[in-house]
């Protein structure tokens, strides 16, 4: 059994509590989180808690750690479990700067010990399904994507003050896992060029962006994220994985290549009957499904087989990252009405270091 240790026990950090203590091939070794609510959750779970995490990490010796604590935290944390040679996996965003995501990869590299970054979605049937797609050539080259997350979060979202100030919008909560899926899908970002807006709600932090990305390879796309518009075109809805979201079949993301174009998370690939058939003639239509394993329970597997080094990590620090400073980009582009490279983002954490 593969012994892992939870910090932070709050609503994502309770998700993975459960997940622990139901996984035939790990169990939950300790509860770090001064809430009374996690005194509780331990009691309920019988295991042991903790109000500090370096007390926790050297009485229990955990095999691994999943970091599920305020952004702040996620590097300082990381770097004690890098330090004891305990295997992290550390929630998005991997560190709130470009900066202090450079500490955590610098010291998971120096140090040879793994840290995943928990961007669920690589580990959702449809994108795994998308991947295995434009990898077996099926698309041929990808030419533009195309995607989009809209959706209407409720007002009483917003009484936590940090959800109204910079950091705190769809940005770094929502967009950074469209951009991990693009990076994932398509390629690494070349540059960004993005408006954002805060007319929806008025508040400081964003509620809407528009984004142009060039990738390395040459490929162009598009992505439209608002959490203040109702729509059935985000991947919460449409790919039936996420935790706290109704299923709505659909599409939220296109991928069109030289040979054929892919929807996700409908998963319809749609082709000419025969390569370089006339534009004017039907196109075909086919089914890639995902199939029914579950996200969450996914990247758990991935996690334990990353501790232990059965697997490389999906997401390292070093692609966390690069996901988190291409995210920064859309929002500097915005302010600064210009383009922003990838390049120029990944300096701060070369200059910090
Ligand atoms: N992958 C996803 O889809 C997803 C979803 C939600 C949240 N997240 C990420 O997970 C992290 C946590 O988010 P959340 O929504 O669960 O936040 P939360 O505020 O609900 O929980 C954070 C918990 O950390 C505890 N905590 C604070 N300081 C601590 C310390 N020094 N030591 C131990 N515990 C401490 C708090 O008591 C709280 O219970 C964030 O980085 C967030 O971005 C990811």
């Amino acid at each position: 059994m593969t012994r892992i240790a939870l910090l932070g026990a709050g609503l994502i950090g309770r998700e993975h509590a459960e997940l622990l203590t139901s996984h035939p091939g790990a169990t939950l070794a300790a509860i770090c989180d001064p809430s009374g609510e996690a005194v509780q959750l331990a009691a309920r779970l019988g295991v042991p808690h903790f109000a500090e995490y370096a007390p926790m990490l050297d009485a229990v010796k955990p095999d691994g750690a999943i970091i599920a604590l305020p952004n702040h935290l996620h590097a300082p944390a990381a770097l004690a479990c890098i330090e004891r040679n305990v295997v992290c996996m550390i929630e998005k965003p991997i560190a709130e700067s470009v900066a202090a995501a450079a500490r955590i990869t610098a010291a998971s590299e120096s140090a040879g010990v793994p840290v995943l970054v928990g961007h669920q979605r690589r580990h959702s049937p449809d994108i795994r399904s998308a991947k295995r797609t434009i990898e077996a050539g099926e698309l041929g080259q990808l030419v533009a994507v195309n995607g989009m997350t809209l959706f209407d979060k409720p007002d009483n979202y917003f009484d936590a003050t940090w959800r109204k100030q910079p950091g705190g919008g769809v940005l770094l909560i929502n967009l950074i896992h469209d951009i991990d899926v693009l990076r994932h899908l398509v390629g690494e970002i070349d540059s960004i060029r993005a408006f954002t807006s805060s007319a929806r709600r008025g508040f400081e932090v964003e509620d809407t962006a528009s984004i142009a990305i060039r990738f390395v390879n040459g490929v162009l796309g598009t992505f439209l994220i608002s959490d203040g518009a109702v729509s059935p075109w985000a991947w919460e809805y449409t790919s039936g994985q996420a935790l706290y979201h109704p299923t709505q079949p659909g599409p939220c993301l296109f991928l069109a290549g030289r040979k054929a174009a892919l929807s996700v998370s409908d998963m319809y690939l749609w082709r000419h009957a025969n390569e370089n058939e006339h534009w004017q003639h039907p196109l075909v239509r086919e089914h890639r499904p995902g199939g029914l394993s579950l996200t969450y329970v996914n990247q758990l597997d991935h996690f334990i087989a990353v501790i232990r080094r059965e697997a490389e990590p999906l997401i390292s620090a070093r692609d966390g990252m690069a996901t988190l400073a291409a995210t920064l980009a859309v929002d500097r582009s915005s302010r600064e009405d210009r383009t922003v490279t990838l390049t120029e983002m990944l300096a701060e954490g070369t200059n910090a270091a």
